[in-house]
């Protein structure tokens, strides 16, 4: 469906958890509580909503979470996505950790694509900011996801550590010329505790990338719908991507909703703007709590099916429409956003 501002919504993110492996210093410090369990959405919940995001014209589901395969049968939720007349493409954003365990299960439930969370390529740093010692999994893990074949990208958040280069983005850069892989920089954006770091500036790695690879230039082949701008160097592989919400600001093309793990729908990263999904989903529920303290929904069962789906479409649909213009990072004052990122799903 369109917005009121005339763009065109066709993509949600779906976080199916707030719970993660690492503990990056930007997202999910050490001592940051997990939600109950029976707060998250489960995945008929999940599934419900991403049915009504499809009869509104949602096109691609993106996987999130927190961590999202340390959900148990993400895969299985992978598959449900699949199965929704409409949903053309369900990709998966993760930190790499548990992707050689995964992989295999994930391209037969039929994502589409996976992205993988990878800031810098030194082991210190990569120690220093995720606080575990496991970057040799991950690069196995894009290694091994680029031999399969599906689309591969690598995620890096531009942190700008003033003490010097020791995350320097030349070297994750260099996966692209290393495999077929996509590799975008993301800047830091002021959420949770993003506040607390500082964004290179990506008007300054485009300086730094034209001066390291002179052949440098604009790729304008599509490279999905998103709000990277690519560029290609010779003898790479793959492309290299710069995100810049702070500095290149792209609302105007924006196409995105995101659903929480704990079943929001949020509008715009930077505002808490949306609708509590989860409530309508549970109204009026025939739900009973099991000895384990766990909703039960009877989604399919449910008589009231019909009526439903239309609160939810209603619900989904106006929040879409009250969808803010743009972000307002540039004044932090004025975000109203207060959920961790690890909430969100990025
Ligand atoms: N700014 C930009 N990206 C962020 N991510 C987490 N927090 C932030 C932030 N404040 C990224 C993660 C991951 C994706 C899901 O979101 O590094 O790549
Ligand atoms: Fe986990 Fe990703 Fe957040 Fe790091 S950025 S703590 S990997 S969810």
């Amino acid at each position: 469906m369109k917005d009121s501002y005339g763009r065109t919504i066709d993509y949600m993110r779906i976080s199916i958890t707030d719970r993660c492996n690492l503990r990056c210093k930007y997202c999910m410090p050490y001592g940051v509580d997990c939600v109950e369990p029976r707060n998250i959405l489960t995945f008929e919940e999940i599934w419900a909503i991403a049915i009504c995001g499809a009869g509104l014209g949602i096109r691609h589901v993106k996987v999130t979470g927190g961590e999202p395969l340390v959900r148990k049968d993400c895969c299985q939720l992978i598959q449900m996505l699949k199965s929704i007349p409409g949903i053309e493409k369900v990709t998966l954003t993760t930190n790499g950790v548990l992707l050689e365990r995964y992989l295999e299960p994930l391209l037969k439930a039929g994502v589409d694509g996976i992205n993988i969370s990878l800031d810098t390529r030194n082991r210190n740093m990569y120690e220093e900011i995720t606080g575990s010692d496991c970057l040799e999994a991950v690069l196995r893990g894009i290694r091994l996801a680029s031999e399969s074949g599906i689309p591969v990208k690598v995620n890096a958040v531009s942190i700008d550590f003033e003490e010097g280069p020791g995350c320097s983005w030349k070297s994750v850069a260099e996966l692209a010329r290393e495999y077929p892989v996509d590799v975008r920089f993301i800047e830091m954006m002021p959420i949770g505790y993003g506040r607390n770091f500082k964004t290179i500036n990506h008007q300054v790695l485009l300086e730094e990338m034209e001066k390291e690879y002179p052949g440098l230039c604009r790729d304008d082949r599509p490279h999905g719908f998103g709000p990277a701008v690519y560029y290609q160097i010779p003898g790479f592989q793959g492309s290299i991507g710069l995100i810049s919400a702070i500095h290149g600001k792209f609302c105007e093309n924006c196409n995105r909703v995101r659903l929480t793990s704990q079943g929001y729908l949020k509008t715009c990263l930077c505002f808490e703007d949306g609708v509590n999904l989860r409530e309508v989903l549970r109204e009026g529920q025939a739900e009973s709590e099991t000895g384990s303290g766990h909703w039960k929904w009877r989604y399919q069962s449910c008589p009231g099916e019909t009526m439903l789906q239309e609160r939810l479409a209603e619900a989904m649909s106006q929040a879409i429409l009250r969808k803010p213009a743009a972000h307002c990072f540039e004044t932090p004052g004025r975000i109203t956003e207060m959920r961790n990122m690890v909430d969100i799903g990025g």
